[in-house]
């Protein structure tokens, strides 16, 4: 059987998305949706025809044969085409993050649950394989059991550039509800930990072209005792970009200095490095795809859905967490905010 997919938002994750689906043998795009009629023809020209519609809630009422959707159009005012979707017992794909906020993301959670309809939230870094391999590797036991953390993305990225959303430019905390996501999504995924207490500082340099704090630095901690001291810029002073995610293990340490790759670890007493070879990999289809094939095996077998919007719920509260305790300059636990989502 064919999943056939409405893909709604034809931007530049949504073009990733009409790339992956078009490899997969179990899915297909059977409509377009995106109120930009520019991003419908590029779509169009791209990845063959499609009936077009300016709305979701116009292609799902038009499309009987269409069994899921896609929203990969920015994460506002998704209630409505999330209804349409949950009306019609179509499975969700959505995009990260799913609100930009936690009451409304909880009751978009919500309305999917209570209709029975699986929802994933799109969280590809959780498919890479530097992210499998250092799972594989905890798991393993060679460098022990994962202790503390250091999470480093440093990046200047130019918002006005043409192949760059451009709504994070206005936003409220573009880093955190827009890139911090993935990068918590991750720590939880990896160590297996929930996040219990934050303490976050946010800041937007002089030279931000972002209206809101594009800079995150968090002390965080986990269920298991576990602290990550983690810091994202989008507003670095150097327009190289860095990345480094250290984990301090009982017998070592894993280390990856790559978003995508250079995945290293070494034990106690070694003296350098030793490197993970690690499969070649296509940026943003090889894991879009893995993630893709893990949504369509939840939805044809009827088994639990990965990424699912609950889960995604804990993510987002680390988010809200970091704003809150900038904000008001005081320790956050994950309590509280979740307290929000009831
Ligand atoms: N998982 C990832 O790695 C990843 C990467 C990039 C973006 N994203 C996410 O994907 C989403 C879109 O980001 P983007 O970079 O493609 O943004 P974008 O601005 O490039 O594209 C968004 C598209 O959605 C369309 N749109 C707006 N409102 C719509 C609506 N109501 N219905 C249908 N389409 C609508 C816009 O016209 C535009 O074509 C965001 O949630 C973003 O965080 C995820």
């Amino acid at each position: 059987m064919t999943i056939k997919i409405i893909l709604a938002g034809l931007g530049v994750r949504g073009r990733h998305w009409a790339e992956v689906i078009r490899r997969s043998a179990r899915a297909e795009v059977v409509a377009y949706a995106d109120p930009n009629p520019a991003a419908l023809d590029l779509a169009a020209a791209r990845f063959g025809e499609r009936p077009r519609f300016a709305t979701a809630e116009e292609a799902i009422a038009a499309m009987p044969e269409a069994n899921a959707l896609l929203l990969a159009n920015p994460p506002y005012g998704r209630e409505s085409q999330i209804r349409a979707a949950v009306a019609r017992n179509m499975p969700l794909l959505i995009e990260k993050p799913l609100a930009l906020n936690i009451p409304e993301a909880a009751h978009l959670v919500r309305l999917a649950e209570q209709g029975s309809v699986p929802m994933m939230v799109g969280l590809n870094f959780r498919y890479l394989d530097t992210t499998l391999r250092t799972m594989e590797l905890l798991r393993e036991g060679g460098v022990g059991t994962a202790l503390f953390a250091r999470f480093t993305y440093e990046r200047y990225r130019d918002g006005h550039r043409p192949d760059l959303n451009k709504y994070p430019l206005t936003m409220d905390q573009p880093m955190l509800w827009e890139q911090s996501i993935h990068h918590f999504d991750l720590m939880r995924y990896v160590y297996g930990q929930d996040p219990v207490l934050i303490e976050a500082l946010t800041w937007n340099p002089p030279y931000s072209m972002y209206k809101s704090d594009a800079n995150v630095a968090a002390l965080i901690t986990f269920s298991g005792g576990l602290v990550a001291n983690y810091q994202g810029l989008w507003q670095s002073a150097w327009a190289e970009p860095n990345f480094e995610w250290r984990t301090d293990c009982t017998k070592g340490v894993i280390i990856q200095k790559d978003q995508f790759g250079a995945l290293h670890y070494a034990q106690h007493a070694d003296k350098s490095l030793t490197p993970v070879t690690l499969p070649p990999h296509e940026t943003w289809i090889t894991e879009t795809s893995r993630l893709l094939e893990a949504f369509l095996d939840a939805v044809l077998n009827g088994t639990p859905m990965p990424c699912n919007g609950r889960d995604h719920l804990m993510s987002l509260a680390m988010v809200e967490a970091c704003a809150i305790s900038s904000r008001e300059r005081r320790a956050v636990t994950i309590a509280e905010v979740l307290a929000q989502a009831k």
